[in-house]
């Protein structure tokens, strides 16, 4: 593919929500620029468009004034419906924190640089109603702390608990295998999410729309059509059931 066709494709990215709040509007660039120049970094970077993160007044402060973005920060975040008060440094970015810190390794970090969204892990700040993909390799985790966040991964249906089951991740993760969708599997953690978060917002996307819904994330092994077809599959299942 070339540069150009690159970035046209990464400018659209309709199924991203847009921020209400403009302290969010950070572009990759100067997200980038930002970090390089050592300043704070105050909330998430995307390559593909900006994702909005909740704004309430009970949203933790950043960086609790402290400017050592190394300083220990003791912070609660909730993933697949689990509490985790945890202590991490200031500047960890959410997949570390998923990787290292709580041992959900199913998260990849393929380049940790908002290049290719398979570090994306989905996001909900309405008590699980509506759901959006974000690159966790941008966002911090003091950003997204509960009670104002849920986190989930692929790891969501893992525990056996099935009253806390995830159903449409499980269609997707069903689909997924039935319709051979994983190669080397290394983009796959993020497709599931965002495929998982297409479907929790609509049930039956077209496929333009499954393609929007899960640009951004970037395969090499080149199982577009696949995931394609597992998305429709899992659509399908859930609306049979
Ligand atoms: S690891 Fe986050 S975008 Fe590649
Ligand atoms: S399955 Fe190998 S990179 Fe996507």
């Amino acid at each position: 593919m070339s540069s150009k066709s690159k970035s046209k494709k990464r400018s659209q990215s309709p199924q991203l929500e847009t921020p209400s709040d403009e302290s969010f509007k950070l572009s990759r660039r100067s997200f980038m620029k930002a970090t390089a120049a050592g300043a704070a970094v105050v909330g998430v970077g995307l390559s593909m468009k900006p994702t909005k993160l909740a704004t309430t007044t009970t949203n933790p402060p950043i960086f609790n004034d402290n400017p050592d973005t190394f300083a220990p920060v003791s912070i609660t975040l909730n993933v697949n419906s689990q509490s985790y008060t945890i202590t991490v440094e200031q500047r960890d970015m959410l997949v570390n924190v998923l990787r290292e810190t709580i041992g959900l390794v199913g998260v990849k970090r393929p380049c940790n640089r908002m290049e290719c969204g398979g570090c994306t892990v989905i996001l909900s700040s309405d008590g699980g109603s509506t759901w959006y993909p974000v690159y966790s390799c941008t966002v911090l985790a003091s950003r997204v702390q509960a009670p104002t966040y849920q986190i989930m991964t692929v790891e969501a249906n893992n525990s056996g608990q099935l009253p806390k089951a995830d159903p449409v991740l499980a269609a997707i993760q069903t689909a997924w295998i039935e319709n051979d969708s994983s190669q080397c599997g290394y983009c796959q953690e993020g497709r599931v999410m965002a495929a998982t978060a297409l479907l929790k917002s609509n049930p039956t996307p077209t496929i333009p729309e499954i393609q929007a819904g899960l640009e951004g994330i970037l395969c090499r092994c080149g199982t577009y059509i696949n995931v394609i077809a597992a998305v429709q599959a899992a659509s399908a299942s859930l609306a049979s059931s």
